[in-house]
């Protein structure tokens, strides 16, 4: 007799797909608010190609977000995180944790490290430290300039396509 395999309730990680494009923007929307489009950050991802994104799925309905972005670093090729958001329902279940290694986990496959502006409380549980002597182009709190990876880069941050 054959069984039926168990179906595991738990939300899983799935690469981001075009048709997730519209519920990852209204996720975004309703975790920071219109106000983040004046931050420097937003800046530089306006002119940044996405490399990879990741989402938290629970059946249809989509539960986190994260992307990542192509950019450079004094030169060096690098990655930055973010927006990273969790559906307000569904926060301290460890999706941010699983969203935010599948992007370390894509970033090691590329040999590169990631950078990101965030509250260090947060992501210093997975190797990010402050990124001494780098520079967005434009202005933030540099304790919230965060880097993981081998080598620390210094100079300017620019989009990369
Ligand atoms: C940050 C965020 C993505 C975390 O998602 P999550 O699924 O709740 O994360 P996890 O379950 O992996 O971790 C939860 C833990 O992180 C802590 N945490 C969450 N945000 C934090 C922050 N900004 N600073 C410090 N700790 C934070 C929680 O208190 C919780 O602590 P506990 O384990 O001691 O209970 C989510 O809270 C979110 O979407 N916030 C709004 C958007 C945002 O601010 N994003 C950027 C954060 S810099």
């Amino acid at each position: 007799m054959s069984s039926t395999p168990a179906l595991s309730a738990a939300p899983h990680i799935d690469a981001e797909t075009p048709a997730d494009a519209a519920a990852v923007d209204a996720l975004v929307l309703t975790a920071f608010g219109p106000g983040r489009f004046a931050k420097a950050a937003e800046r530089l991802r306006e002119r940044a190609s996405v490399s990879a994104g990741f989402v938290a799925r629970d059946g249809g309905r989509l539960l986190g977000a994260v992307r990542l972005w192509s950019i450079t670093i004094g030169g060096m090729p690098a990655l930055f995180l973010g927006p990273i958001a969790v559906a307000a329902d569904n926060r301290k279940a460890g999706l941010g944790a699983e969203l935010v290694r599948a992007c370390l986990d894509w970033a090691a496959n590329q040999g590169m490290g990631v950078l990101l502006v965030g509250d260090s409380p947060y992501f210093g549980r997975f190797g990010f430290t402050a990124a001494v002597g780098v520079s967005l182009p434009g202005p933030v709190d540099p304790r919230r300039l965060l880097w993981r990876g081998a080598d620390q880069p210094t100079g300017t941050v620019r989009p990369a396509v």
